[in-house]
């Protein structure tokens, strides 16, 4: 697996994530990755009223295993979700892949440190994910580890994969059919530089073992950053590191296997205080009549009115970091979230972009 891919994601209005490929070596292109995230808690956004025409891959967001045992306690009603959510997709039309990610932004990493650091429970814990990826019928699985916090996290990570990967391959061997797909979202840049613990990720296991990866190119300032305004996405900063420009270009310097890099893409950001959806923003425009100025500079928008600033992504910036993607030869994009967006404006926008440049 020699090349990475590097894609990099939209999402509707607060997060971005950037995939990165490994894939086989310098083949053709392998088709565009066009994914979206799906709340499994948006109740009302079901898996039907996903414009399939507009994705390649959606994510189930998100499973975790037990923390004694490692594996997944699936309750019924959880299983019903999960089958409704593959069937439903695959029976669209046009059909979509369907992933299931275990983790998320809230999930309790301590479940992830523990089970990493020791051969049986890693063990135990890819075994059961097979299984429930069989079971529910999905096509691959995802690990959205947000974050290991040291070198040691690091090292384990990359153990994991490695075993992962190779169960992966046994069980379609043993049962002919094709490998579960494999990726994982990852922190938009390939080392914490601005962490109090300094860390990477293991590059060698990442490219070895996974067929992307999401890089999630936003969070750089939000409400947390109290004393000054900036764009949650930014594309390119050239006051700090903190852009998207940047983290796709660490994956790509410290990935020796890479030949074809990608670039970022979108943003979004994700929620907590201080977060929006895309739609949210614009009924606060068009109810304050904010001013919106997109900001060349960094490649993003935002709009203001009265003492109330919103930094964001609209159809524009999120066309030209998709536009970015595509030149730096990233394998696609994704957003964080699908029910996030304002009736498909930005999805419709960027699919369309994708299309004219290919
Ligand atoms: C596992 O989770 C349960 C429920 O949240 C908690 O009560 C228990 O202390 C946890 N056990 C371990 C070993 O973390
Ligand atoms: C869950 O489903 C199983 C099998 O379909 C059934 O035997 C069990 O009673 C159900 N449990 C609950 C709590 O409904
Ligand atoms: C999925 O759930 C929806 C809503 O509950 C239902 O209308 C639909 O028939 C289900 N689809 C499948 C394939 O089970
Ligand atoms: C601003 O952030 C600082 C540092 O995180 C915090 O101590 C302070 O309370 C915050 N101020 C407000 C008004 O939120
Ligand atoms: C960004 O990172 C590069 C090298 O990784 C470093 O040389 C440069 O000083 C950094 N820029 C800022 C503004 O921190």
């Amino acid at each position: 697996m020699a090349s990475l891919h590097y894609v990099c994601s939209l999402l509707s209005i607060l997060v971005c994530l950037i995939t990165i490929a490994a894939t086989g070596p310098i083949t053709a292109s392998p088709p565009p990755v066009k994914a979206a995230y799906w709340p499994s808690w948006a109740e009302s956004f079901p898996p039907s009223a996903i414009n399939t025409n507009l994705f390649t891959h959606i994510y189930y967001a998100f499973l975790m295993p037990n923390n004694v045992t490692y594996k997944f306690n699936i309750d019924n009603s959880t299983a019903i979700q999960l089958s409704n959510f593959t069937t439903t997709l695959h029976h669209k039309n046009p059909p979509v892949k369907t992933l299931f990610s275990i983790g998320g932004a809230g999930a309790d990493t301590s479940i992830f440190v523990d089970m990493a650091s020791h051969p049986r429970s890693r063990q135990a814990f890819i075994h059961s994910s097979i299984q429930v990826a069989r079971k529910f019928g999905f096509d691959g699985l995802d690990l959205d580890w947000e974050f290991p916090q040291n070198p040691k996290e690091m090292h384990d990570l990359g153990l994991l994969l490695d075993e992962w990967r190779l169960a992966l391959e046994r069980e379609a061997k043993a049962t002919c059919q094709p490998p579960l797909l494999f990726t994982a979202a990852v922190y938009f840049s390939v080392d914490f530089f601005v962490a109090d613990v300094y860390r990477k990720y293991p590059v060698g296991s990442i490219n070895r073992n996974l067929d992307w990866i999401n890089a999630m190119c936003f969070d750089y300032h939000g409400g947390w950053d109290n004393t000054t305004t900036g764009a949650h996405a930014a594309l390119y900063d050239p006051k700090s590191n903190l852009s998207t420009s940047y983290g796709l270009k660490s994956w790509k310097l410290k990935d020796p296997n890479s030949h074809e890099i990608g670039s970022p893409a979108v943003d979004v950001g994700p929620g907590d205080k201080g977060l929006m959806q895309f739609v949210q923003v614009g009924e606060f425009n068009r109810m304050n009549g904010a001013t919106v100025v997109y900001d060349v500079g960094s490649v993003s928008t935002y709009s203001f009115a009265g003492a109330t600033w919103i930094g964001y992504d609209d159809e524009i910036s999120a066309t030209i970091k998709v536009g970015f993607a595509q030149a730096l030869g990233l394998r696609g994009y994704f957003f964080w979230a699908l029910s996030y967006d304002d009736e498909w404006k930005i999805s419709t926008q960027v699919a369309r972009a994708w299309i004219l440049n290919d």
